[in-house]
């Protein structure tokens, strides 16, 4: 597995790293520091896709914690850290992991950029969000604002957000190929803020919580 992204500020660590099928030996590697429970749940996923990115994702950790770590899941699947006092957020996208630890907040996707986001854009995004899109950078500016919805919405860690209404994004221009823009969860009478960047890394889009 090599890094081909890393950044940090006090409260924040996010890194990304690419894998191939190596990473069924690097994860063994790991195996006498997780208890027999974890193993066999990450090893009997039967799509080897879906099972060299579970075991990409704890190759990460391992690589940010110096230790293996203990991840647990809650009842909506959000990831807990049970080893370490830090909030935890994974993502996985082709040959790509995302992970981020934090002392605030956790919530991080990756996602490849392609125009078969076209035909959803409306599920995701309201108004205001779609008419910030150009025709010329639509599908990656499009991609932002799913990956930045599916961050906020692991940092919520529930299931119940409707992401047109309950995951808000405040317009933003796409610059490349990195930016700074914020976003909220808006529930009943409250509103949660957050500042959230991004970053496009070849043919795939980035999008994280930033709690500097
Ligand atoms: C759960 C969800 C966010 C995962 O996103 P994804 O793009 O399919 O997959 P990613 O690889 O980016 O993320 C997977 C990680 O999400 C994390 N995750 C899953 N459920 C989670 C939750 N409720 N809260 C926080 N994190 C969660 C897990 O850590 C998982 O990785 P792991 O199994 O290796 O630990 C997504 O499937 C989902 O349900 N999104 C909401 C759907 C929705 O409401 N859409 C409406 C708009 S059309």
């Amino acid at each position: 597995m090599n890094l081909i992204f890393k950044t940090a500020n006090p409260n924040d660590t996010i890194a990304v790293c690419i894998f191939d099928e190596t990473i069924e030996n690097e994860f063994l590697n790991l195996i006498n520091q997780l208890s027999p429970e974890e193993v066999n749940d990450i090893r009997n996923f039967k799509n080897e896709n879906f099972r060299r990115q579970k075991m990409a994702g704890r190759v990460s950790l391992n690589y940010l914690l110096g230790e293996a770590g203990k991840v647990e899941y809650n009842e909506h699947g959000k990831p807990l850290l049970k080893s370490h006092p830090f909030d935890i957020s994974f993502s996985h996208a082709k040959d790509k992991v995302a992970v981020m630890l934090s002392k605030e907040t956790a919530g991080i996707d990756i996602q490849d950029i392609t125009p078969r986001i076209r035909k959803i854009v409306h599920k995701y995004m309201n108004q205001p969000e779609l008419d910030s899109l150009k025709e010329e950078t639509y599908d990656i500016h499009a991609t932002l604002y799913w990956c930045a919805k599916e961050a906020l919405y692991k940092a919520y860690g529930e299931r119940q957000l409707i992401f047109t209404d309950n995951i808000i994004v405040e317009p933003f221009s796409f610059i490349p190929d990195s930016g700074t823009f914020k976003g909220s969860i808006v529930l009943n009478n409250s509103k949660k803020d957050f500042v959230l960047k991004y970053e496009i890394i070849g043919i795939f889009a980035l999008v994280y919580l930033w709690n500097e």
